[in-house]
């Protein structure tokens, strides 16, 4: 291992500056860089960094908040948590799946776009994941198809991944229809995606669709503050927590391509 110096310095941001995006500066020895916050392959390359941002500074507290949102209802429903086999999207270095693991889930596997983040999971909590994939969900391989239909999954989880420049309709669909159904489902979404007024992500659209097609049966929404903004203002989202019916069909996965 290399003896790096790590420096990160985080600009003061009036509110004024949000639409310009969230960043920070990073320096290790020597060479400063400015870091966009969906940089996670950067972020995730050094350890504790991205707990330290999002966890210590913005106060993300969304792990805890979407997993005992999901054990307070396996829990109305008589289920046992040790029950689930859950499919974690967007799971980054594995806060979600360590989380998981407190409330008694045993089997979960982990899924990320980029293969800093299974790294980091690894790395940071090796005993948390069975598998971990490092994929593209609308792009699978035959093998990687295989092994996720045929691990039964009965729970899918995204924290902090759906919308803009994370999962976007088509991928979800894709991670949601390998959950057995019935099964559940457990995610957060920013506030604005899942109202009509001002969603531009297609999850209002697709979320209020699966509902009045009963694809899924809502249990617990529950908005509250997902983190702060670098402007310090809150940055609100919805917990949600609803049971599984049926696949997302072809037809209405196609609109959103
Ligand atoms: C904010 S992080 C959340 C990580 C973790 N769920 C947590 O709550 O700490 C968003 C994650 O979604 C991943 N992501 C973005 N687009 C994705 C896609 N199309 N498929 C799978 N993962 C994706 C990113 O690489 C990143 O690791």
């Amino acid at each position: 291992m290399t003896d790096e110096t790590i420096n990160v310095r985080i600009p003061d941001r009036s509110s004024a500056e949000q639409g310009q995006g969230e960043y920070f500066f990073l320096t290790v020895n020597g060479r400063t860089e400015k870091i966009s916050f969906h940089d996670y392959d950067k972020i995730y390359s050094i350890p504790g960094l991205y707990e330290k941002l999002f966890y210590d500074r913005y106060k993300c507290n969304s792990p805890e908040v979407v997993c005992s949102l999901l054990e307070k209802n396996l829990e109305q429903s008589d289920l046992d948590s040790s029950e689930l086999s859950v499919l974690d999207i967007g799971a980054g270095n594995g806060i979600v799946g360590e989380v998981l693991k407190k409330i008694g889930a045993e089997n979960i596997v982990g899924l990320d776009i980029i293969e800093e983040a299974e790294e980091a999971a690894w790395r940071d909590r090796p005993e948390v994941y069975q598998r971990y994939y490092t994929a593209d969900l609308t792009q699978l391989t035959e093998k990687e198809k295989y092994e996720l239909t045929n691990t039964y999954f009965n729970c899918l989880t995204v924290v902090a991944a759906l919308g803009f420049e994370d999962i976007p309709p088509h991928a979800f669909s894709a991670g949601y229809n390998f959950i057995d159904s019935p099964g559940w489902f457990a995610f957060n979404i920013k506030e604005d995606f899942l109202e009509n007024k001002t969603d531009s992500s297609g999850f209002s659209k697709l979320i209020n669709e699966m509902m009045n097609d009963n694809l899924i049966d809502l249990k617990d929404k529950h908005l509250y503050r997902h983190r702060l903004c670098q402007d310090g203002t809150p940055l609100n989202y919805y917990a949600v927590v609803a049971e599984k019916k049926d696949d997302v069909p072809e037809d209405m996965v196609q609109q959103f391509l």
